[in-house]
């Protein structure tokens, strides 16, 4: 029989018969697939084990500093990479999504293969791949896609060249999160909703600047800390909120202003690949909206997106 226990034991003492003295690289987004399968690493070969969490300035408000915070509380060897500058460099006047999006992988690219560098001798890569991303391209847009896709332009990264390993490659995701539970892996880890490998940068639509993240996380953080404080965090599948390229006109005092807009979007769904919008409480749509209103400076208007996927897909672009 399967039990999450048994796996987490098996898979130990397999990986440590693999990987004996070997270092292993894994980059880590603070996702539940990458945190249970560096946790599984990490208990097998400690410290030979070096985590990369990268701050590509594309997280949500004071997400990089929590989630490195609870890397290092778990233990791990991780090492949180400041990268905002570079990616910011890569993007900037870029406004079409699938070129946003080629640059923000080749950037990760760059950033990751430079340290793994740093690591002497390392021999493995080490990746959260779940078994839906084996068997179809259900993350077709996920990190190790982008990789793949980068495959084929130019050469190789070297830390492409390294031996995969893939502890988690015959589990679905309700499993990870089972073996996750097993090992002690916090909550606040194991039912955090999907983000995307690109972040806020395919949440701004059009093209990017350091001050437009900084409205959106604010923005974000607002709706996602209210949906946790009305308990409705766990009721949704995704959530997040989505920078508009239009102003529209408001009023203050007597003056008329032209301000941004931003749209709201939670989805219940069971493995994003269908979605409904979530029919959240009026009330509690009326809180957050005058919340991000009153406090961020620059947003006159908050709407909320009422479609399905399909036709419309989660994300705006
Ligand atoms: P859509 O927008 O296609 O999204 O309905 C389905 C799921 O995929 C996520 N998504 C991405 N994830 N890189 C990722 O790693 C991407 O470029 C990307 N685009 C969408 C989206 O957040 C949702 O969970």
């Amino acid at each position: 029989d399967w039990t999450s226990e048994s796996f987490v034991e098996t898979t130990i003492q397999g990986l440590r018969t693999r990987l004996g003295e070997d270092k292993v690289v894994m980059a880590l987004s603070g996702g539940v697939d990458s945190t249970v399968a560096a946790t599984l690493v990490h208990r097998a070969i400690g410290t030979n084990l070096y985590c990369i969490f990268v701050d590509n300035g594309l997280l949500r408000k004071g997400e990089f500093e929590q989630v490195l915070h609870s890397y290092q509380d778990m233990g791990l060897n991780i090492k949180g990479v400041d990268a905002k500058a570079q990616f910011y460099t890569a993007l900037a006047g870029l406004e079409e999504p699938e070129a946003k999006r080629k640059a923000i992988g080749k950037a990760f690219i760059e950033v990751f293969d430079h340290e793994a560098h740093l690591i002497q001798d390392v021999k493995w890569l080490g990746q959260g791949t779940i078994y839906p991303d084996v068997i179809e391209s259900v993350s077709v847009k996920g990190p190790s896609a982008t990789i793949k896709s980068h495959h084929n332009v130019g050469g190789l990264p070297d830390f492409m060249k390294l031996k995969v390993v893939e502890p988690l490659n015959t589990l679905f995701k309700d499993e990870v999160r089972a073996v996750g539970r097993a090992m002690g892996i916090t909550n606040s880890i194991l039912n955090r909703h999907p983000f995307p490998g690109p972040g806020l940068g395919i949440r701004i639509l059009g093209d990017i600047t350091p001050e437009k993240v900084a409205i959106l996380q604010e923005v974000d953080a607002i709706f996602i800390n209210g949906l946790k404080k009305h308990e409705l965090y766990d009721e949704v599948w995704q959530a997040g909120a989505m920078l508009l390229p239009v102003q529209s006109v408001g009023v203050m005092g007597d003056e008329r202003t032209y301000e941004r807009v931003v749209a709201l979007r939670a989805v219940t769904s069971v493995d994003g690949m269908t979605a409904d919008w979530a029919h959240l409480p009026y009330t509690f749509l009326a809180e957050v909206s005058n919340e991000i209103i009153n406090r961020v400076k620059g947003v006159n208007r908050v709407v909320y997106d009422i479609s399905s996927k399909p036709p419309a897909t989660i994300e705006w672009e």
